[in-house]
């Protein structure tokens, strides 16, 4: 994909909670990188309860608190993303199921990866970014550093195998 920028695309059920966060810390990674004008980042939701809202609010204080804005309006993931988009992050088992049920193709199923495969595995408990959403502070504060882990990583990957 020479000159091509590189897409990726977090997903999680609502697009209000984990993929803004996960797209927010990525593009202040990126931008830190001076890639931005080489990485391409966005976010999407397998379900279309929130579409056109923002990132959730506890969301949006707990990355603002890091320095890390969410600039996300709510969408729902389409069919079609598996052609504009290079990397497909699920932020749990759920939404990787959902995606590749979505998939009708093998490369677009091969660009489907779930966002913790790329955190160190000794900071995996296990392969989820979990649901924020009913729960308390701590649980936006976990997301939060999960996603930082694990876009590290996939920033990393996405550099070695494009010659970033
Ligand atoms: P997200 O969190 O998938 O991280 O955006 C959720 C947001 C909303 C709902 C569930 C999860 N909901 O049920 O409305």
């Amino acid at each position: 994909m020479d000159g091509e920028r590189v897409r990726i695309c977090f997903v999680c059920l609502g697009n209000i909670c984990r993929s803004p966060t996960a797209e927010g810390i990525m593009l202040a990674l990126v931008k830190t990188a001076g890639l931005a004008g080489r990485i391409e980042i966005d976010s999407a939701g397998t379900a279309a309860y929130h579409v056109g809202e923002r990132a959730d609010r506890r969301s949006r204080q707990t990355a603002q608190a890091r320095g890390v804005d969410l600039p996300s309006i709510a969408r729902a993931f389409e069919r079609s993303d598996f052609e504009r988009f290079h990397y497909v992050l699920a932020m749990d088992e759920q939404n990787q199921r959902n995606l590749l049920a979505l998939a009708s193709t093998p490369a677009a199923r091969s660009k489907v990866h779930l966002l913790r495969s790329f955190e160190p595995e000794h900071a995996r408990d296990d392969l989820s970014v979990p649901d924020p959403y009913y729960g308390g502070p701590e649980g936006f504060e976990r997301v939060f550093d999960i996603c930082d882990s694990a876009c590290r990583g996939l920033l990393a990957h996405v550099q070695r195998e494009h010659g970033l």
